[in-house]
């Protein structure tokens, strides 16, 4: 009997560090977390969330409250005029107001589809299995990245969500909500974020066997960090040489802006080694993820479109490599 007492209580421990750690694991990830926002629409959203959570846990408790009181039996309610007035307004009265409220809370936070101001910045965004796209106005025309979107704070950014695949979904928890790209129309988001920061996006849409590898990192500047940011992107490739990295192919899928221009069906690659991480933020740079990356991507992403080069010399892959670590 003490056995079993003593097991429950450890069971139920167990059960409350179990809690403790899923809140902990929640609560420090700020970077891809609504509950933590960094853009208007988030914080309208997040507000949202709160109202409704603590809304919802006041009426729980007074149902349970009055459940458990009729059930104990002990308060009797003689007067009948005063159950009927009661049972009006808890059951109808009550869930009408608080419905309506929530309703017209819910569609004050509708994007205002009658606003045509002109955003402050565009973005193409073009969701591709499985990366992202991310076209910025640069100073002297569009610039391509992949996998890094770069934004001003306190700017109104319109995206132009596409798609040349399947759909797939732009989510930046920590912005705002989520907009589906959808092959052969053009979607359109507007994000203000409002706190300098890195966060994280993802795709929210099932979209093939990597699509929980198809993630993004945002870096939310202060004006002058982003304007140095489009002129350090604007700039050609940095590093000099390439010659393994043209005679390999990989010139007739990927752009190296000054080194070789003409690939557009992979990531452009003129700044690679200047991003926080690769392969649609699944790994991060390092030589010996880059070496084994070329060898076999789908090993570390099922189903990515780049054709493996197992058959590369080992000294032409390191050459490769050295040149990729070299695009600052
Ligand atoms: Cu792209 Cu899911």
């Amino acid at each position: 009997m003490a056995r079993s007492s003593a097991s429950t209580l450890l069971s139920f421990r167990r059960t409350l560090a179990l809690i403790g750690l899923a809140f902990a694991v929640a609560g420090c990830s700020p970077q891809q977390s609504a509950l933590h926002p960094a853009g208007e629409d988030a914080e309208a959203l997040a507000r949202l969330f709160w109202i409704m959570t603590i809304g919802a846990a006041v009426v729980w408790l007074i149902v349970m409250g009055a459940t458990i009181v009729a059930i104990l039996g002990r308060i009797q309610i003689k007067d009948e005029r005063f159950a009927d007035r009661l049972v009006l307004i808890g059951g109808a009265a009550f869930p009408t107001v608080t419905l309506a409220l929530l309703l017209i809370v819910g569609l004050s936070l509708l994007p205002d589809w009658s606003n045509d101001e002109p955003a402050d910045l565009r973005v193409r965004v073009s969701a591709e299995q499985f990366w992202w796209r991310f076209t910025h106005e640069g100073p002297d025309g569009p610039l391509e990245t992949a996998n890094e979107l770069h934004l001003p704070v306190g700017q109104v950014a319109e995206f132009e969500i596409v798609s040349p695949d399947v759909i797939h979904s732009f989510w930046i928890p920590a912005l705002g909500g989520k907009l589906d790209a959808i092959p052969g129309r053009t979607n359109y988001l507007r994000l203000r974020p409002t706190k300098p920061g890195i966060y994280r996006g993802v795709c929210a849409e099932f979209c093939g066997p990597s699509h929980a590898l198809m993630a993004f990192q945002v870096v939310v500047h202060d004006a002058d960090g982003y304007a140095e940011w489009l002129a350090q992107e604007a700039q050609p490739a940095r590093a000099g040489g390439g010659a393994e990295f043209i005679a390999a192919g990989c010139g007739a899928c990927h752009t190296v802006r000054g080194v070789v221009d003409a690939g557009a069906a992979g990531p452009d690659l003129t700044h690679f080694a200047a991003r926080r991480s690769f392969a649609a933020d699944t790994l991060p740079i390092t030589a010996d993820n880059l070496e084994r990356w070329i060898e076999a991507p789908a090993h570390a992403k099922p189903g990515a479109q780049m054709p493996p080069f197992p058959l590369l010399p080992e000294a032409d892959r390191a050459a490769i490599v050295a040149f990729l670590l070299e695009l600052t």
